[in-house]
């Protein structure tokens, strides 16, 4: 790439305000994954009307499938959509499980104005080393760096962990002074996907591991963490779409008490992908089994949207605390 793109010329703020603000105010930034533009439509509109402050963020393979030229100029757009709503909600691009410093250059140097680098699944030292290397090219250009320790269950991204490994407390200290990383990521016991638990009939899924996450504040403390794998698999959305033909068994997530716990504590930034997923594809099936005729993508994909504004509402009303905080 030669010329590069500024965060600032694209209208994005990077994370250190936001998250100042969120510890102050025990809140949580909502961070909402996507990959096209209905999906980043309903994020924008549902930030704004509850004037939410919104990590817009994306996954390697999900930049892959927006394509790379084409996202940050749909970003872009986003932003003066927001401005046009008559909003001043800030807005960071965030790239979601970073494995390289290619990459991490990469997304960098096309206007995102933050980036994780996971390094959790190396060895501590080369973790240290790989997530220090992307914090000094990014705060060279003012931009934020979240960084991983521990290992979440199922998928990261093209990583995937058989099983979690919590966070170590005695981890943290040394990690962030050598790194310089501005927020990070821990494991206490979310995972990815609709999957998280697997529980017997009437079980309820286990609490999250707040004794690492307080240990944790006590040693960082006023330092942003962030959850990952954070959706709570919506029993509605998943009955619907078990209903219309869809096959999702067992699907289970993480409440929403210990979400609005979270928040409120040292968590500043949570995580939400799978949710918006399931909250599509149960409107989708939906239309497609109720109206087998229609075959405009525009009411497909409309009424996914609206369910997708509806469910961005309900989490920074009701779980994040983020509403009404921009
Ligand atoms: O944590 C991973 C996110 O849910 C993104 O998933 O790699 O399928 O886009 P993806
Ligand atoms: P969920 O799969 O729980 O939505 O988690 C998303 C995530 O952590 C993205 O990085
Ligand atoms: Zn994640």
């Amino acid at each position: 790439m030669n010329n590069p793109t500024r965060y600032e010329d694209l209208g994005l703020v990077n994370t250190k305000e936001m998250f100042k603000k969120a510890m102050e105010g025990e809140y949580a930034i909502p961070a909402y994954n996507f990959n096209n533009m209905e999906q980043l439509q309903a994020i924008i509109t549902g930030c704004v009307q509850s004037d939410s402050p919104v990590i817009l963020q994306v996954s390697g393979s999900a930049r892959k499938y927006a394509d790379p030229v084409l996202l940050p100029h749909l970003v872009e757009g986003a932003v003066a959509m927001a401005r046009h709503l008559d909003s001043t909600i800030p807005i960071a691009l965030h790239l979601d499980h970073g494995n390289s410093f290619e990459l991490a250059k990469e997304c960098i140097d096309s206007g995102f104005s933050s980036i994780m680098i996971d390094g959790s699944h190396h060895p501590f030292e080369d973790n240290i080393r790989l997530t220090k290397e992307v914090v000094e090219y990014a705060h060279e250009r003012g931009v934020t760096v979240e960084g991983e320790l521990g290992v979440l269950a199922g998928v990261e991204d093209e990583v995937s962990s058989e099983e979690s490994h919590y966070t170590r407390p005695e981890e943290v200290e040394e990690f962030v002074g050598k790194t310089g990383a501005d927020s990070l990521a821990i494991s206490i016991g979310t995972s990815h996907g609709a999957h998280k638990f697997k529980l017997k009939p009437g079980e309820q899924p286990p609490s999250l591991r707040f004794d690492i996450l307080e240990k944790i504040e006590r040693l960082l403390p006023g330092y942003p963490i962030v959850l990952h794998g954070a959706s709570s698999v919506s029993p509605e959305h998943v009955a619907m779409i078990n209903q219309y033909g869809g096959n999702l068994e067992s699907a289970v997530g993480i409440p929403a008490e210990q979400l609005r716990r979270a928040a409120k504590s040292a968590v500043c930034k949570i995580n939400i992908d799978s949710d918006g997923r399931l909250a599509m594809t149960a409107m989708i099936r939906k239309m497609f089994a109720e109206k087998p005729e229609e075959f405009d993508p525009r009411k497909y994909l409309g009424s996914a949207r609206e369910e997708l504004i509806s469910l961005i509402k309900d989490k920074n009303m009701n779980v994040l605390g983020s509403a009404g905080k921009a």
